[in-house]
């Protein structure tokens, strides 16, 4: 009871190329998602951890973490997701108890986030923030262009304008909420196509305020291949 996490990971990968679900693809012989349940069990606050599964999956994911036992006493819950991030993650709000009054949302795909990011992000929200999110500064410059589609399409996109990268932050996660504030942002908050790829962002469409805390390189999204290589390599330095 208190703080619960819910992990989406029934996202296909594609970006990752073809093979298993991205979730359930191995880091030194570990699925991503066992990384990431571990992360988020590391914290002492967290008692309940849901994960969404893919939904011809949740077998295998149940058998996955069967086989993968935690230490400590985190309950684990395994539902079936959706067709979007977003989907799955209201999946996984749905399963919690009433007693949860915190709850983390953590990308499966960010398997090595360090536990002090996780009880950081916690602490905000028992402080009374109602949404946290781990950020970092950027190291690119960003550009807003303007896409060519139609007949265009494949042209040259020209750049509209240079925001001030000073002002702006790379978002990961696990972020936080207070439990009725992220269910008002699912009950009320619905966005076309890919749906939310950010659970704050639903927050600060209800006009509700979100805060910022220091991320951590290592919570870095595995989204395409030479994610992988450098998730390898951060558990082997971490083993060394
Ligand atoms: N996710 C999910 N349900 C979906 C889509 C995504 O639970 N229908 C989860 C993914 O499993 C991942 C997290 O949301 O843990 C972040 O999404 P992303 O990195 O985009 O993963 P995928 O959608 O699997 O990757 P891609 O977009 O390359 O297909
Ligand atoms: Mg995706």
């Amino acid at each position: 009871p208190g703080t619960a996490v819910v992990i989406p990971a029934a996202g296909r990968g594609v970006r990752l190329g073809p093979g298993a679900p991205k979730a359930l693809r191995t880091l030194s012989g570990v699925p991503m998602l066992v990384h990431a349940v571990r992360a988020m069990a590391g914290s002492r606050a967290v008692s309940l951890v849901v994960v969404v599964a893919p939904p011809d999956g949740v077998a295998e994911v149940r058998r996955l973490l069967d086989e993968h036992p935690l230490p400590g006493s985190t309950e684990l819950l395994v539902v079936a997701g959706g067709a979007t991030r977003q989907e799955s993650v209201r999946q996984g709000l749905a399963a919690l108890p009433d007693d949860v009054t915190t709850v983390l949302v953590h990308d499966a795909a960010r398997p090595l986030v360090p536990v002090d990011t996780v009880d950081a992000v916690v602490a905000a929200v028992h402080e009374g923030a109602p949404a946290v999110v781990p950020a970092l500064p950027l190291a690119d410059t960003v550009k807003q262009v303007e896409p060519r589609t139609g007949e265009r399409a494949g042209e040259p996109e020209p750049v509209v304008a240079t925001p001030d990268r000073s002002l702006l932050r790379a978002v990961q996660t696990p972020q936080g909420f207070d439990r009725d504030t992220l269910l008002a942002a699912h009950e009320k908050i619905t966005l076309q196509g890919e749906g939310a790829t950010d659970d704050a962002g639903m927050v600060e469409r209800l006009g509700v305020e979100v805060v910022v805390v220091p991320g951590h390189e290592e919570a870095f999204k595995v989204t395409r291949p030479l994610d992988l290589v450098l998730a390898e390599a951060v558990l082997a330095r971490r083993r060394a």
